[in-house]
């Protein structure tokens, strides 16, 4: 797919002003910035398909966009749109594309293209009157030629989606005074100083993210629900909506979720590339875990919460597994589930990814305790995980009801173990069940159909997920332990 897009001017201060030189880059900066933001209300709107048109190379992005005007002249501002947007910059060789445009109507128009030759395999080609539209891809074909394509550097990509996020901060900031300027109105700007004063999220109210405790509160929009359609889309939309984290079900469809049969690796690394600072706590419901663990990893997954009752099913044979076995002292003969955990624990740790296990409404707490045991005389001096995650509803599918039994085991936990970093809560997690958990010690919400709605398709847009979530994120700081 091919977007055309014109630029417009926006500075935006990224770096002191030592010189000229500078105050020109943030400039040309500020036209990258505005470009992007512009892509992704694309994306919002659905109209983006980040996966066709591309090719299978990983570190070539499938969307690119096509550039002209006299700006394409520089080629340090081409790279720089490049990098911002992390898209392939196409340059055609004419650089006045309404010219060009204007001259293929009137290509057209003057019957330059009337007819196409429709080649026959048997018969002799034939000369029939073209449709327009074939008239118009004919002209296109002759006239427009490609001249170069910059691609995004991933280094410079990743710093300049840093500096993205200060942007969008930044210009909603400045909203106000932009829109005097335009109007030539009055400012309040002892209102604006004051805004910008406020540390703020790129939503419109600023949400804080710790409990009086200290811990970290966190609202966490599950996909599940999202538009399976636009999943990079909607991950982008999370993020616009102050989320840091989001929750992936990776669920293969088998005995633990009959018939849930959702994504993978490649949506995880999809979303990554969408969004590479939004964590990715990915839920495994899966008997057959162990393939996943690395793939997942290389997609740029932050944690991976594995499904407790499934590891209870797992084959492991003892030459895998026998590389733990000294640190916490386990032999051949005494593997059992305790250890299963235990190896899974290291294997997702020595992977770089944060460790969380997930149990259903039926599973005690208690069946935790051996893998405690065995990380105690590993000698470690912090839990070997970070997430608990309490559903309180069947895995695998969004929409169920909230178990109420799971307050009492939310407690338990939180009481046993208070270094636990994360406590989540997970399953028909709405404004009622949410002040509940929360209650109870719950300290990360995990939502879907709350916070997308039922039959969510993208158009449907952001109003709705964004009030929800700052509701989700007002309970928990209001009633969060
Ligand atoms: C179930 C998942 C949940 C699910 C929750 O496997 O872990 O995250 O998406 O969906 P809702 O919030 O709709 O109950
Ligand atoms: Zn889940």
């Amino acid at each position: 797919m091919i977007i055309h897009l014109s630029m417009h001017s926006s500075i935006y201060p990224s770096i002191h002003f030592d010189d000229r030189g500078h105050l020109w880059r943030s400039l040309q900066e500020g036209v990258c910035y505005g470009t992007r933001s512009a892509i992704d209300a694309l994306r919002l709107a659905g109209l983006v398909d980040d996966s066709s048109g591309g090719s299978s190379c990983e570190s070539t992005p499938p969307v690119s966009i096509a550039v002209s005007g006299g700006a394409t002249r520089s080629t340090m501002f081409l790279q720089m749109h490049a990098d911002v947007t992390n898209m392939t910059v196409v340059v055609g060789t004419f650089d006045n594309a309404p010219m060009l445009g204007a001259a293929i109507l009137a290509a057209v128009g003057t019957n330059q293209f009337k007819y196409s030759v429709s080649k026959g395999r048997r018969r002799r080609n034939s000369i029939q009157l073209a449709t327009f539209q074939e008239q118009i891809d004919e002209a296109v074909a002759c006239m427009v030629h490609e001249m170069k394509r910059l691609h995004p550097c991933p280094i410079a990509s990743q710093e300049y989606n840093r500096l993205y996020s200060n942007y969008m901060h930044f210009t909603a900031q400045v909203e106000d005074l932009s829109r005097a300027l335009a109007t030539n109105t009055t400012v309040d700007y002892r209102s604006m100083e004051e805004s910008l004063l406020m540390p703020s999220s790129p939503s419109s109210s600023p949400l804080s993210y710790a409990l009086q405790s200290g811990r970290e509160a966190i609202v966490m929009p599950s996909i599940l629900a999202a538009d399976f359609g636009a999943l990079s889309a909607e991950a982008l939309l999370c993020e616009d909506i102050g989320a840091k984290w989001i929750h992936v079900d990776v669920c293969d469809g088998n005995t633990g979720c009959p018939g849930a049969l959702t994504v993978g690796p490649q949506s995880v690394a999809a979303i990554h590339r969408s969004c590479p600072q939004l964590m990715q706590d990915v839920h495994v419901v899966s008997d057959n875990i162990m393939p996943l663990l690395q793939p997942l990893a290389t997609a740029g997954a932050a944690r991976i919460t594995f499904q407790y009752e499934q590891v209870l099913q797992m084959d492991m044979p003892i030459d895998d597994s026998n590389r733990y076995f000294d640190e916490c002292g386990v032999t051949a003969t005494s593997i059992g589930i305790d250890y299963k955990l235990y190896y899974i624990c290291r294997l997702i740790e020595e992977l770089g990814m944060q460790v969380g296990v997930c149990i259903s409404p039926d599973t005690p707490i208690e069946v935790l305790d051996g893998l405690m045991m065995l990380h105690k005389k590993a000698d470690k001096d912090c839990l070997l995980i970070d997430n608990i995650d309490v559903l309180a509803v069947n895995p695998g599918f969004g929409g169920q009801v909230f178990n109420e039994q799971v307050l009492i085991k939310l407690r338990s936990i939180a009481n046993r173990y208070p270094m636990l970093k994360y406590l989540s809560i997970d399953g028909g997690v709405n404004a009622e069940t949410a002040l509940k958990a929360a209650e109870a010690g719950a300290n990360v919400l995990i939502a879907g159909s709350s916070i997308f709605g039922k039959n969510r398709i993208i158009s449907d847009g952001r109003n709705g997920p964004l009030k929800s979530y700052q509701q989700l994120n007002t309970i928990l700081m209001q009633h969060g332990l």
